[in-house]
């Protein structure tokens, strides 16, 4: 049972992200476009402290499963998170995040003069070049960058 119990209840249905990277838990709930404003509790525990890693952080989106394709898009800014889908208090699934082939939509590419950056009607697309270490690259402007460019 985790350690955090003492700062964070458990839920009854939803989705918990856990061991995310400590201070990533905005960055988390921003590439899931999860804002609260469909208004189900969502509970985020920041430097929570975690055998594994020191300090995590924890977010609780309750009465929301989320699939592999959503959390997937998590693996570069938390790439040692827990997904564990919670139905009636209990873990029915746990499982970790994988680098997609692509993200459509989840980052913005960091070259400034980037056309997908410029006020043009058109999707951020980047694609992964490789997955470990992680090398991502523009769709558009064939910049090629690592994970910590976009935290
Ligand atoms: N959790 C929750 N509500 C539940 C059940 C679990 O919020 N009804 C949370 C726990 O607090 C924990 C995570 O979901 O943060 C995973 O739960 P569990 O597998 O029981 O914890 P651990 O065994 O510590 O997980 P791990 O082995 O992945 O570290
Ligand atoms: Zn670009």
């Amino acid at each position: 049972m985790g350690e955090e119990q003492l700062v964070v209840r458990k839920i009854k249905d939803g989705t918990v992200l856990d061991h995310v990277e400590q201070g990533r838990a905005l960055k988390v709930l921003e590439a899931l476009n999860i804002d609260g404003k469909d208004g189900n509790v969502v509970t985020v525990a920041m430097n929570v402290i975690s055998k594994k890693l020191g300090k995590k952080d924890i977010i609780k989106i309750e009465n929301r499963f989320l699939k592999p394709e959503e959390t997937n898009r998590i693996a570069l800014i938390a790439p040692r998170a827990t997904v564990n889908i919670i139905r009636n208090y209990q873990v029915v699934e746990k499982r970790r995040v994988d680098i997609p082939d692509t993200f459509v939509n989840v980052f913005k590419c960091p070259n400034p003069t980037c056309i997908s950056n410029s006020n043009e009607p058109i999707s951020h697309i980047i694609d992964t070049v490789r997955k470990n270490p992680p090398l991502l690259k523009c769709r558009y402007c064939s910049r090629l960058f690592s994970p910590n460019e976009l935290i």
